[in-house]
C-alpha cells in the first residue's frame, strides 16, 4: 500500500513519527531510491533513540535525518517543517498511538502534507486493544 501511494505522489519528503530501531524509515529510503526519486527525503522523529544499526546504512546516511525527541515537541516540528516547506510530502504517524497523542501529531503535522497527498495514521487496525486507538483520533 505505502508503495503505491509513494509510485503516484513521487513525494519529495516523507516525514515519519516514531522512528524505533529505523526499519521503516531505511525502508522508506529503498523505496525513494528504487522509484527513482534521488532527491527526495526522510525525515524521522523518537523519543527513543535506538536506530544506529540503521543509521550505519549508506542509504539512510542519503536519504534520512532523524530528530530525537518528541514528535510534539515545538522546537523538533519546527525544524522538520522548515525542511519540508515548498515540497511535496507525505506523513506517516506511527509514534504514540495514544488517541490523545496521534490527535496532537494530526494537527502538528497535516500542515505539512501536500494538497492531494497522505497523512497516514499507522496500525489503526492493530487487534491489541491499546493500539486501536489511533482510528479514534482519525475519527
Ligand atoms: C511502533 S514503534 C515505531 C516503529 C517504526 N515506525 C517501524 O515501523 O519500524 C513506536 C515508536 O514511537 C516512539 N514514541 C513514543 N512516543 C513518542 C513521542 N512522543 N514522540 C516520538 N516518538 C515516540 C517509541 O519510542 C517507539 O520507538
Amino acid at each position: 500500500m505505502m508503495q503505491q501511494i509513494f509510485w503516484e505522489q513521487k513525494p519529495e519528503c516523507v516525514v515519519e513519527t516514531g522512528t524505533a530501531f529505523g526499519g521503516s524509515a531505511l525502508y522508506w529510503a529503498h523505496v525513494l531510491r528504487d522509484q527513482g526519486l534521488e532527491k527526495s527525503r526522510v525525515f524521522t522523529v523518537d523519543i527513543q533513540d535506538y536506530n544506529k544499526k540503521a543509521a550505519a546504512d549508506p542509504l539512510w546516511k542519503n536519504y534520512v535525518t532523524f530528530y530525537n525527541g518528541s514528535s510534539t515537541d515545538p522546537a523538533i516540528v519546527q525544524k522538520i517543517a522548515e525542511q519540508v516547506r515548498g515540497k511535496k510530502t507525505i506523513v506517516t504517524l506511527d509514534s504514540d498511538h495514544s488517541m490523545k497523542h496521534v490527535l496532537a501529531e494530526m494537527k502538528l503535522y497535516a500542515p505539512m502534507v501536500t494538497s492531494g497527498s497522505y497523512l497516514i495514521v499507522e496500525d489503526t487496525h492493530s487487534k491489541i486493544r491499546k493500539y486501536r486507538l489511533p482510528t479514534s483520533a482519525a475519527s
